[in-house]
Parts: structure tokens; C-alpha cells; sequence
């Protein structure tokens, strides 16, 4: 099949879904736009969204309606379709033609009849969806770069008690390259550190939160994730006129390698007493929620994903209510000027010495912990 004069279109099978997708998206690193965009890689992503979205349908009272405003050729709407069997409706919408030409093809292909498609500019899509009646009960964002243009109209077109789900991959802007941009589109900086991915979901957390806060919304996040090029926030939707603030900052001594999540600014180190850095302002509450993750790891028996998913799910579960923000092996390591503990060992001196710590889902070397970092030095070093 072809979608124009050039392009090949293949089937491929994703999950339990049939997708038609461009063959060149197969072939490269950087899967072209044109005709039309797959991004092959980011099937670990699809495959948490289709756990996330199960997870939540199942206890969502409303109309089971999913709404994906950056499809591309409906990789993840078309699987969420096909494969959560209460979805009622799924809307397909891209700006590009040829994209929604491909996913209406796949709907077929897997006789879906519950699918509807739109071709329109994504803020325009979602403020078609804003009324009472036809919002979603999962709106998903997965534009190229920041979502934070529609933060705005995902939140409009969320039902009350339903879930955004959104990407974010300006990695450079998140991790400090362009300040000013970062300012500019989550409200708030970051320091360059170890844990830079926590930071950036804090940042993209807290504009959600912020801009819930003028429609009297409280954003609450479920689940979060990040991996290759990529951050993903899954946050619950909730009318309520007492939205509690809380955005705060992450305070991070270069020196000592103390951090703190924090309601106000602090310039000096309790620590080591020497200058601080700052981070935000920024989310400062908990990035997941236990008893969700606990319904993902039930739900994730149920599908053909990728087995990382489960471990994963499990790390977050461990961190669900532990503080921020983790420390790497590799960091402390080179603070002590020492080859790095396993983690296992780590884990276990912590634990011994009387302290919370867990593994963290955000990074393969990092943990988190209620134990100060001169505290961990001294342990580590027994
Ligand atoms: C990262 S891709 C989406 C990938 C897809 N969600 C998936 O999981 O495979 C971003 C998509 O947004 C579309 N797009 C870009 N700007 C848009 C806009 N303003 N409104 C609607 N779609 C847009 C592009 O055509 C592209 O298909
Ligand atoms: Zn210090």
C-alpha cells in the first residue's frame, strides 16, 4: 500500500493491534514527519499508556471516552481501542491528513468500530471536547517538544475525575540549556545535576499544577515516567475550588550534595553551610500514587507489552511515597572518592543504619532516602 507516490506503508503488530505505519519510520533513528509520523522506540511509552488507561477506566464512573489530540497515525489510540475492551469511544486527531488517512485504515484492519477521527489542529480539537457532556475521560498530549502550549485545553477537555496524560521531550530546555525558555514555558528553572530527569517532571508537573490552579483544578499526578528522549506525566483532573499550593523548590548544595525539596528558597546549605542552588518553583508534593500503581501491576498481566513495564511499575511502587529527590551510586561514589556501592548494599547499610530507602524507577544507580548526605557518607563508608 502506499499513502502517496513515495511512501511504502507496512503492517506491523504492536501489543495485539495491527498498525499501518510508513516503512522508512522502521528503518531510521529519527522517523521522518513526512507523510506521516511513527515513532517505532516509543513503544515502552504506548505500552505504560495502555496500563495507565486500563488502570483507570476500570474505576472511572463516567463516559469512557479517550481522547488522543497529537496522534499521529493512532498508534496509541488505535491499541487503547483495540485492546482495553470497556473504552467506548476513541477519537483519533491529527493535524496531518495522511496520519489520520493511516489510522483509519488500522481501525479497520482491526474491525474497531467504537473509533472516531479528526483531522484539526490539536488546541482546536480539544476545545471542540471542552463542553460538559463531551470531555474525556483520558485526554492525551504527545506533541514533538513541549506540551506546555496545550496545558490550557487538555485540562478544558478533561472530564471532572479524568486523566491528561502528557509528553514532554525539549530535553535541553528541561535540563537547563536555555533557562529563559524554561521560564518561560513551565514557570520555573532547573540546576544542572544526577537527578536532572526529576527535576524536569517536577517542572512540567508544577506548570500543570499552576495552570490548573486559574480554573480552579487540582492536578494530581498518578503515575510518572521517563525514558530516551522523553517525559510523561499522568495526572488526575479534579474540579475543586481549595487547590492547596504546592509548589515549592529544590534546594541543591554542589559542594556537599545536599538536597531538599522545599517550600521556600534557602540560599545556604544546612549541611556544609556553603552557597545553595535552586530549582523551580517547582511540584514539591509525590510524582506517583501507590494505590494506582498497585491497579497498574494488576492490570499489566493482562497485556502484551514489554517486560520492563513490569519492573518499572514495581520501582515506583517502592518510591510511591518516599521524598525527593534520589541520589545516584555513581554521585555519592565520587563524593567519597571510592568505587560506588551495588545497590542491594547500599540498600541494606541504609536500612541497617535505621533509615527509609528505596530503589528508584527514575534511574538504574539511584536511590531515595530520608538519610542526609553526611549521614550516607559515614554509612557508605563502613
Ligand atoms: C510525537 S507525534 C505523535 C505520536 C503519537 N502520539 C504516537 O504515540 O505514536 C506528534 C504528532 O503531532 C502532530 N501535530 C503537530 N502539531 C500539531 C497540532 N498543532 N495539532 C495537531 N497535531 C499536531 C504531528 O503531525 C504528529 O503526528
Ligand atoms: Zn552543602
Amino acid at each position: 500500500m502506499q499513502i502517496d507516490q513515495l511512501t511504502k506503508i507496512v503492517e506491523i503488530t504492536e501489543g495485539s493491534t495491527k498498525l499501518l505505519v510508513p516503512e522508512n519510520s522502521l528503518k531510521v533513528n529519527a522517523p521522518p514527519k513526512d507523510p506521516a509520523f511513527f515513532n517505532p522506540r516509543a513503544k515502552l511509552n504506548r505500552d505504560l499508556s495502555v496500563i495507565a488507561s486500563s488502570s483507570f477506566l476500570k474505576n472511572f464512573k463516567g463516559q469512557k471516552i479517550f481522547l488522543d489530540s497529537l496522534a499521529g497515525v493512532g498508534a496509541r489510540s488505535i491499541r487503547i481501542a483495540n485492546e482495553i475492551k470497556n473504552t467506548e469511544k476513541v477519537i483519533v486527531n491529527d493535524i496531518n491528513a495522511k496520519s489520520i488517512e493511516l489510522a483509519e485504515k488500522s481501525a479497520k484492519l482491526n474491525d474497531i468500530q467504537n473509533c472516531e477521527f479528526s483531522e484539526n489542529e490539536a488546541c482546536r480539537f480539544l476545545s471542540l471536547h471542552s463542553k460538559r457532556g463531551e470531555r474525556g475521560a483520558i485526554v492525551d498530549i504527545d506533541p514533538f517538544g513541549s506540551p506546555s502550549r496545550y496545558i490550557d485545553c487538555g485540562i478544558r477537555a478533561t472530564a471532572h475525575g479524568g486523566l491528561l496524560a502528557l509528553t514532554a521531550t525539549d530535553l535541553p530546555v528541561l535540563h537547563g540549556l536555555f533557562q529563559n525558555a524554561c521560564k518561560k514555558k513551565y514557570y520555573g528553572v532547573p540546576v544542572r545535576t544526577e537527578f536532572s530527569n526529576e527535576i524536569a517532571l517536577r517542572l512540567i508537573m508544577g506548570c500543570i499544577h499552576l495552570i490548573g490552579g486559574r480554573f480552579d483544578v487540582r492536578c494530581l499526578p498518578l503515575f510518572v515516567h521517563t525514558d530516551m528522549h522523553y517525559y510523561r506525566v499522568y495526572v488526575r483532573i479534579l474540579v475543586n475550588s481549595e487547590v492547596e499550593d504546592r509548589m515549592g523548590f529544590i534546594v541543591f548544595c554542589n559542594k556537599c550534595g545536599h538536597r531538599r525539596l522545599q517550600k521556600e528558597p534557602e540560599n545556604l546549605c544546612e549541611v556544609c553551610k556553603q552557597k545553595t542552588e535552586l530549582a523551580g518553583p517547582l511540584w514539591i508534593d509525590n510524582l506517583f500514587n501507590k494505590s494506582f500503581i498497585e491497579t497498574m501491576l494488576m492490570e499489566y498481566q493482562k497485556y502484551s507489552v514489554d517486560k520492563r513495564c513490569e519492573k518499572i511499575l514495581a520501582k515506583s511502587l517502592e518510591e510511591a511515597e518516599m521524598s525527593g529527590t534520589y541520589f545516584t551510586l555513581d554521585e555519592v561514589a565520587s563524593r567519597m572518592k571510592s568505587a560506588p556501592l551495588g545497590l542491594d548494599n547500599a540498600l541494606e547499610k541504609l536500612h541497617a543504619a535505621g533509615y527509609f530507602a528505596t530503589s528508584t524507577s527514575l534511574n538504574p544507580t539511584g536511590f531515595r532516602t530520608n538519610c542526609r548526605i553526611d549521614e550516607i557518607i559515614k554509612i557508605f563508608s563502613n
